[in-house]
């Protein structure tokens, strides 16, 4: 299983929030009060992927109807957590679900009858182009309006520059593309494969979501540079020396508060005919 800590989430969440593309929130949200929902026949999203609840929070008070959350997540510790979580203010009547499911087997069963929208964020980089294939294939058979967010897009860029980022760059997308609990990972790929398979079928947009984060966010600056030094090292061991030393130099500029770095995201949404 892929591992995501409830703390790293937590971590990325309010810049995952301020990443978040305003202009598809906006037409996702027209589109929900245009399906006009009400208390006894709410909106019915299913959130893929959902870890503790990060999408719910940001998007249901955007939306502002009345909803139903379907949050689908293969790990039983994440769910604990973000089932223990207040549900976001201001939203007339949200109720959430929780279900731990894995989304490697039937798909078109986990995703209930009833949905309307489906949602998920930081996870279309985890998963495998067939299995990307297949939701893209379901959502389209199904007309479901599809809002997939924050999907890591390959573009990296700290600042001071290093001579070892291109080479670290390289291997973490090597390492985003293994084996994941999907299989073998799109990574930076997923974006433009999605892309492929929604534009020109219904009304697609897509935008950048890019993380920019200061000399002031050194917790999260710290956390990325620990995650892809240890990704690095796993897609290219016998290097350890050069991506340690990248690490600590890193470090020492993230410490010193003088770091900055930009992570290239895309948000993509397709609305049904
Ligand atoms: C990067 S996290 C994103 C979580 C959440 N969407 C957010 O934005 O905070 C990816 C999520 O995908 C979940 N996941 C990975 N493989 C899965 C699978 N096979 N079935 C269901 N969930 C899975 C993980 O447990 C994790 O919660």
């Amino acid at each position: 299983m892929t591992g995501f800590a409830p703390d790293w989430l937590a971590l990325r969440e309010p810049y995952d929030r301020k990443a978040r593309d305003e202009t598809l929130l906006d037409r996702l949200a027209a589109w929900a009060r245009a399906q006009d929902p009400s208390p006894l026949a709410p909106l019915v999203v299913a959130d893929l992927g959902g870890g503790t609840g990060s999408t719910l929070r940001a998007v249901a008070p955007t939306l502002g109807v009345p909803q139903t959350w379907h949050i689908l997540d293969h790990d039983p510790a994440l769910v604990a957590t973000g089932s223990a979580l207040s549900l976001p203010p201001g939203v007339p009547s949200l109720e959430a679900r929780w279900h731990q499911a894995d989304l490697t087997g039937d798909l078109a069963a986990s995703i209930p009858e009833v949905t309307a929208l489906v949602t998920a964020s930081a996870l279309l980089d985890l998963v495998s182009a067939d299995w990307l294939a297949r939701l893209a294939a379901l959502v389209q058979a199904r007309g479901l309006a599809f809002y997939a967010a924050l999907t890591y897009d390959g573009r990296q860029r700290w600042n001071p520059i290093d001579p070892f980022d291109a080479d670290a760059l390289d291997r973490f997308d090597r390492h985003q593309k293994g084996k994941k609990s999907f299989g073998p990972a799109l990574g930076p790929d997923a974006p433009a494969r999605l892309r492929l398979l929604l534009e020109g079928r219904g009304a697609y947009a897509e935008a950048p979501s890019d993380w920019r984060l200061g000399p002031d966010d050194r917790a999260l600056q710290a956390a990325v540079l620990d995650g892809w030094a240890g990704a690095i090292e796993d897609a290219a061991p016998g290097d350890a020396r050069g991506i340690q030393g990248w690490h600590a130099a890193r470090l020492r500029h993230v410490e010193a508060g003088r770091s900055r770095l930009v992570v290239g995201h895309k948000d993509q949404l397709w609305l049904p005919g």
